[in-house]
């Protein structure tokens, strides 16, 4: 067969559906793939922000919880592009932390993408093309204390990824993690105040001296960096990548 003839990874009117669309990560990643021409749904927690933002892309909105599993089993999603990105963070030591916010996350961070893939998959089979892109975490590769919940739920989907490559491989279906290292989100700049809360020192130190002492580059990934790799992932370009982990560390890992 032909090789696709653009190299800019133009989506053509490609169906998405970003999770956790509203904002950081996701909503970069819905901003970058209508902007390549892409049909994007946004699916969040938070209606009004998804409505809000849903509108500012030319996009449509999904208001659901995403945690409430039970309530995915029964879906048929119709998109060629799935991006699992909604998440949320937890910091608790393992002797400390509360099963059923240890569930949570796992069941919003692994048990949701899995639901959401397979509620995707037939119509991807049936049309010979799918672009699964999981936003996963350097935590899907490595482990940090007191995070227990997050990095085992992003070890898992970094699983669950791979194994979606393998099945989806004859179909046109790739299947793919990004691993970033922190990035400027809500989600972030959380953790920013809490620490320098707990270890009474201003935020730019606990940027410096606390985040990104591993980090080669010493500043934060912009949201948009992730999505233009999203964008490339989702396009025509990208068929022969699949089953891979891609990280956005500045250096962190090297
Ligand atoms: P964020 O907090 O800015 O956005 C997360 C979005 O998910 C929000 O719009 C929120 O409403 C939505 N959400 C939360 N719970 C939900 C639920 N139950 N159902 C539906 N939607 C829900 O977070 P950020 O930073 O953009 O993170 C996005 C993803 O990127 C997460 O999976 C996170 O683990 C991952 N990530 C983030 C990094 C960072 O440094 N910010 C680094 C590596 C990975």
């Amino acid at each position: 067969s032909e090789l696709p003839t653009s190299t800019t990874g133009g989506l053509n009117g490609r169906r998405a559906l970003v999770t956790g669309g509203a904002s950081g990560i996701g909503f970069a990643c819905a901003q970058a793939l209508a902007q390549a021409s892409a049909k994007v749904a946004i699916a969040d927690l938070n209606e009004e922000a998804a409505q809000e933002a849903a509108s500012k892309i030319g996009g449509t909105a999904w208001a659901v919880d995403l945690s409430d599993t039970a309530a995915l089993e029964q879906l048929s999603i119709d998109t060629d592009i799935l991006i699992n990105n909604a998440g949320i963070q937890k910091v608790a030591a393992i002797h400390e932390f509360e099963p059923e916010a240890w569930r949570l996350i796992h069941r919003l961070m692994l048990e949701a993408p899995f639901l959401l893939i397979r509620a995707a998959l037939p119509g991807m089979r049936e049309r010979g093309f799918g672009r699964i892109i999981n936003i996963s975490s350097i935590h899907g590769l490595r482990a940090s204390a007191f995070k227990s919940a997050y990095v085992s739920a992003k070890h898992g989907l970094e699983g669950l990824s791979k194994v979606t490559a393998l099945e989806g491989a004859e179909h046109g279906i790739t299947s793919n993690c990004i691993n970033p290292g922190y990035v400027r989100t809500a989600l972030v700049e959380k953790q920013i105040a809490d620490q320098a809360k707990l270890h009474q020192i201003p935020e730019s130190e606990v940027v410096q001296k606390i985040m990104l002492t591993e980090s080669a580059i010493k500043r934060l990934v912009e949201p948009d960096e992730v999505a233009s790799l999203a964008a490339w992932l989702s396009s025509d370009m990208a068929g022969m990548v699949t089953g891979a982990s891609y990280t956005m560390d500045g250096g962190w890992s090297a």
